[in-house]
């Protein structure tokens, strides 16, 4: 079984990724993973996040290890990688592996931005996970109070809507709900009750 899990910031689909893939006994891919590494290396290259050329030759080359790096996970890499993923060679570089993993044995969860829109577009089940742009961002300020870092929530609002906006606005793949996915709004449930009402997708869309 594939299941593909899109949607914006915060919205709480990498929870409920990881949720529903110890659930199903399935491997697990955070597709974001990828771009913030690509954004990553760059910056750490002091190469122009902008450049197509220099992103694509990045992306191609990139290898397992450069995943491995807990700093990928912050703030500072969410916003490279929403740069580097609008050029449309680094997108294309990273297909065959997602769709390997996909096709892997016993199947995937995969989440993302373009799972099924693009990677996966026979995916099994399909879900969009949103919820208001407030809640996202009060969530992500949050966790990052928790980790003990004091930062404003109007800031991490306007990053979250400017991701948001660069995410659904590029060419190349934008963030769209694929017409066959199903919408999981998430602005009203806490993780449970969000996990619970994938699980009752994923039951209702699979035979
Ligand atoms: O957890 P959060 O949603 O903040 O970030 P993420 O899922 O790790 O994605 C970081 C950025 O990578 C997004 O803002 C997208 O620009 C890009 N991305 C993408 O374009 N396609 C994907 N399949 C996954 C991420």
């Amino acid at each position: 079984m594939i299941i593909a899990i899109d949607g914006p910031a915060a919205a709480g689909k990498g929870t409920i990724a990881v949720k529903l893939a110890r659930h199903y006994g399935l491997n697990h891919l955070d597709t974001g993973l990828l771009y913030r590494a690509i954004g990553r290396l760059m910056a750490d290259q002091g190469l122009d996040l902008d450049d197509p050329v220099a992103a694509g030759a990045v992306a191609r080359a990139l290898k397992p290890a450069d995943l491995q790096n807990a700093e990928l996970r912050g703030r500072e890499a969410g916003e490279l990688a929403s740069r580097v993923a609008v050029h449309a060679d680094v997108r294309a570089a990273l297909v065959d592996f997602q769709r390997d993993f996909a096709r892997t044995p016993p199947g995937a969860v995969l989440d993302g931005r373009d799972i099924g829109t693009a990677i996966c577009p026979d995916a099994d089940v399909k879900i969009f996970v949103t919820a208001s742009p407030e809640v996202r961002a009060r969530r992500r300020t949050d966790e990052l109070n928790a980790k003990g870092r004091d930062v404003p929530y109007e800031r991490i609002l306007a990053e979250i809507l400017e991701r948001d906006e660069r995410d659904s606005h590029r060419s190349a793949a934008p963030l769209r709900q694929a017409d066959d996915a199903v919408r999981l709004d998430t602005t009203a449930l806490d993780a449970e009750a969000a996990f619970a009402a994938a699980i009752a997708i994923v039951e209702a869309g699979h035979d």
